[in-house]
């Protein structure tokens, strides 16, 4: 966010939903706390089981963190040492360290403009002899586009991991997004539309024998059920833990409402914004569903508007001013003659503006007039 101190109308705020969910939250914490199990217990089970049915997933398996989620997924479909992954630029950082955990290397690949995903003509190119797996992200809430990503897959025998860090319940072509690739990472970091109160994630896969794997990675290598000092594999310790769990079985049985209400928040920007000068984001590109975790605009002339916003005691952001490829730690895994201008253009221009499910259309409404009084 840009401010200091807390706008009026914030870009993210949880406070209304911790308020309205408080018993239910407190008695959750209370169940653990009482019952003495803390990890691996009761919680974690049952929340895997509801998200997998939320999502229809055949296994969820929950972990410490969205970038642990991302790592053990890519080793459990064998990503390792000198591999290469197709990754956007235009991301979060974590999509390409997780590559980097592995002693893998991220192959950065431009977006569509339209989307702001993984554009798979740029992809096709990328993809060489060592690329062994990509990385679709589902950035903001919109779903990248599976069928032709899922054609190179299947057409030069790449993996897919599919980043859903930003896109619980997403949907492409009927199918939510976790479930389309040969697995899915989310994060439960506590602004996404599904947040824990602290760090949590999870691995959607549909073979029971990778989910067995993902849970021995989570676990330090522990074999499911075997004793607890023998091990099946090199693993590490990424396991969500029984408060967070607990947690996210209350907000889980709000997801659904929460995310038609982001909806509805979008679509009264959309029609509130018009006309303007401005690149909108859509409801749904062609069979997707957007869910919007986060209402990301594109405007020429991106910085005088944050800092009109700014003065206008309304929260804003930008996601990302830099893309990772011009990163510190890529600095040198950029190759002669490769370019992004559709990542830079984003970077250039994307602004995202508040939204969260508990935003009142009053709020959208005089979001849309400071925005409409910029321009005039
Ligand atoms: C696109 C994307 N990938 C990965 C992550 C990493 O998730 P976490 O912060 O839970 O490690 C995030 C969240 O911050 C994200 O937005």
């Amino acid at each position: 966010m840009n401010q200091t101190t807390t706008p009026q109308i914030p870009l993210l705020s949880l406070k209304k939903q911790h308020e309205r969910l408080s018993t239910e939250l407190h008695q959750a914490l209370s169940r653990v706390l009482d019952s003495g199990v803390y990890i691996l217990g009761p919680e974690v089970k049952q929340f895997e089981t509801e998200f997998a049915a939320a999502l229809g997933a055949h296994h969820a398996v929950g972990v410490s963190s969205g970038t642990d989620a991302l790592r053990i997924a890519l080793e459990a479909v064998g990503v390792g040492p000198g591999d290469e992954v197709l990754v956007p630029s235009f991301t979060f950082v974590a999509t390409a360290t997780a590559v980097s955990a592995l002693g893998a290397r991220p192959r950065f690949v431009d977006i569509d403009p339209e989307s702001m995903t993984m554009d798979p003509a740029a992809a096709a190119r990328a993809a060489g002899p060592r690329t062994r797996a990509l990385i679709p992200v589902h950035l903001f809430g919109q779903p990248a586009d599976m069928d032709a990503l899922g054609a190179l897959a299947r057409a030069k025998g790449l993996k897919i991991v599919e980043d859903c860090a930003q896109a619980h319940l997403c949907a492409y072509h009927g199918r939510t997004v976790g479930t389309i690739g040969d697995a899915g990472a989310f994060s439960f970091y506590p602004s996404k539309n599904l947040g824990a109160v602290g760090d949590a994630g999870a691995v959607t896969v549909a073979d029971p024998a990778l989910a067995e794997t993902v849970r021995q990675l989570r676990n330090c290598g522990r074999e499911t059920g075997g004793s607890a000092y023998s091990y099946a594999r090199i693993g590490q310790n990424c396991r969500l833990d029984e408060l967070q769990a607990a947690i996210l079985r209350v907000k889980l049985k709000r997801l659904r409402e929460w995310t038609e209400s982001r909806r509805a928040v979008a679509r009264r920007y959309i029609e509130g914004l018009a006309g303007l000068p401005l690149r909108l984001p859509d409801l749904g590109r062609s069979g997707s569903v957007h869910t919007f975790h986060l209402f990301v605009l594109r405007c020429e002339r991106r910085d005088a508007l944050a800092a009109h916003l700014t003065r206008h005691d309304i929260g804003n952001a930008v996601y990302y001013p830099v893309p990772v490829h011009r990163q510190k730690p890529y600095a040198a895994a950029q190759l002669p003659g490769e370019s992004f201008p559709h990542t830079e253009e984003a970077a250039r221009t994307a602004l995202a503006l508040p939204l969260y499910p508990e935003l009142e259309p009053g709020e959208v409404d005089t979001v849309c007039r400071a925005v409409r009084e910029f321009f005039k």
